[in-house]
């Protein structure tokens, strides 16, 4: 068994679309890197070069999910984290999953991996619970486990790995500004009137019909949230022309990543996908927003070691 461990854990697109807190995919291009070391005696000790994020165990997202993996196999083993962050906190991009991810595989793996990758899914739930008050799972879940997945059930958790096309290519771009999870969960509307939920759930089916079938037409027309993007695109800039161009220029379709505040495109030719990355940054150039873009294929590996 190592005393030390490097590992990878990618960043996510959660929501997807209309799948609000139950859909997410893994990007392959980007993810926070973390270090992990059995250290003498008890405790969890955090460093994040380079990072203002709370380093105090407790209030860590990395930390808490880690205690919540050491309580549940019994082990009071001490362990230091060294985090680097990459997934800009407040960015859309799961950001805190990517943490917490890492760190409880890569405890995970320094303990002998007592647990499979799945069982670690609700351990780094509870570091989402620290970051924006509540545990969702739709980063955490692709950031482990990889692909496209989706939480068919909270209470008990159930996450399942979709079927997708593997020509997917998505297209992100974070304008530089920060969006706070907890915030942008808070002005959404608690009451949902029946007939857009109905609209929202077909399109949520027809999302993952299409995703199994490679059928682009049907993901494209299901790419649509009627509930949570009316709402929160007034906090980004431009959202309505990212939109607008990444849909003339091929892509199947485009929504906020996360809870915002950047904005994906799913596209199934990298040359499509090479378009509307120009067409988002000519948009973001035009109106001046300083922004940070990525092309990825969907990470089917999710959280893995680079080292041991
Ligand atoms: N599903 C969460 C939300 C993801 O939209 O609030 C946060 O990145």
């Amino acid at each position: 068994m190592s005393s030390s461990i490097k590992v990878f854990a990618p960043a996510t697109v959660a929501n997807v679309g209309p799948g609000f807190d139950i859909l997410g995919l893994a990007m392959d291009n980007i993810g926070d890197q973390l270090e992990l070391t059995l250290r003498d005696g008890t405790g969890i000790a955090i460093d994040m070069p380079g990072s203002d994020l709370p380093t105090d165990p407790k209030l860590n997202v990395a930390g808490v999910s880690v205690q919540g993996l050491l309580d549940q196999v019994g082990s009071n083993q001490g362990i230091h984290i060294t985090i680097h962050k990459n997934v800009a906190p407040g960015s859309g991009l799961g950001s805190s999953a990517s943490s917490a991810a890492g760190a409880v595989f890569g405890a995970n793996q320094l303990l002998g991996s007592p647990l499979r990758k799945y069982d670690l899914i609700k351990f780094a739930m509870m570091g989402e619970a620290v970051a924006s008050g509540k545990a969702h799972a739709d980063n955490v879940a692709p950031s482990l486990l990889g692909g496209f997945t989706l939480v068919r059930n909270y209470y008990p958790l159930e996450v399942v790995n979709l079927s997708f096309p593997k020509d997917l290519v998505i297209v992100v771009i974070h304008p530089q500004i920060e969006v706070k999870t907890s915030d942008s969960k808070r002005i959404l509307r608690k009451d949902i009137p029946l007939e857009v939920a109905i609209k929202q759930w077909g399109n949520v089916a027809g999302l993952v019909s299409g995703l199994a079938s490679a059928d682009y037409e049907l993901i494209g027309k299901s790419l649509e949230d009627v509930i949570v993007e009316p709402v929160r695109s007034m906090l980004i800039p431009g959202f309505g022309e990212l939109k607008t161009a990444a849909l003339e220029n091929g892509a199947l379709g485009c929504s906020i990543s996360g809870s915002g505040p950047s904005v994906f495109a799913l596209c199934n030719d990298p040359e499509i996908a090479e378009k509307v990355a120009k067409s988002f940054k000519d948009e973001y150039t035009t109106l001046g927003i300083d922004h940070e873009l990525y092309i990825s294929n969907i990470n089917e590996e999710g959280a893995k070691i680079i080292s041991a």
